[in-house]
């Protein structure tokens, strides 16, 4: 006897699962990073969108309502690489100079995947017939854009702060130096 076929809608749940996992392990993830970040500007960012991404685990709730379904987190692989990454750049990079900017660049991976799954779920949602759940999954993935262009916008500082100083530092050292631009 054929099994039966999986529709759109099992696809929706499945990958709804998953998010609920991921988001619930961003959370964490930026309170960590939070802790660690130097910069004022990037711990502030990591602690705002910590805030939001605790309101976005309770989106993903009450989509789940909304299709009717309990709500279930199923290991993500995707996001656990991403954040056993981030601990083990924690660990290479810590208190060194470009510390900062590995934390950003972790950060961003991580909202790049959300950027990805929240854009499916959205359009899965209207599919099917969900406007509510669209609705709801569109402000997340609103918020995971804007927190991706931040984090583009401060790692550009950190990084140009970053090698400022080892430009002085080489322009001092040097006899004659090159000139610093
Ligand atoms: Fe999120
Ligand atoms: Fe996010």
């Amino acid at each position: 006897m054929a099994t039966k076929q999986k529709t759109l809608q099992d696809a929706f749940y499945e990958t709804l699962k998953d998010v609920y996992y991921a988001e619930k392990q961003s959370v964490r993830a930026l309170k960590k990073s939070a802790k660690a970040a130097e910069h004022d500007e990037l711990r502030q960012a990591f602690e705002t969108h910590a805030e939001e991404s605790a309101n976005q685990v309770e989106r993903l709730q009450q989509v789940f309502e909304i299709i009717g379904k309990p709500a279930r987190a199923k290991t993500c692989e995707a996001m656990q690489g991403l954040t056993s990454e981030m601990e083990e750049d924690l660990e290479d990079f810590e208190d060194s100079p470009a510390a900062d900017a590995v934390l950003a660049a972790c950060a961003q991976a991580v909202e790049h995947y959300e950027i990805a799954r929240y854009g499916t779920l959205k359009t899965w949602a209207s599919q099917l017939g969900y406007a509510d759940a669209a609705k709801l999954l569109d402000e997340t993935l609103q918020e995971e854009k804007k927190t991706d262009q931040l984090l583009s916008e401060i790692a550009e500082r950190i990084n140009v702060e970053g090698s400022e100083t080892d430009a002085e530092e080489g322009t001092t050292k040097g006899k004659g130096g090159r000139k610093a631009t």
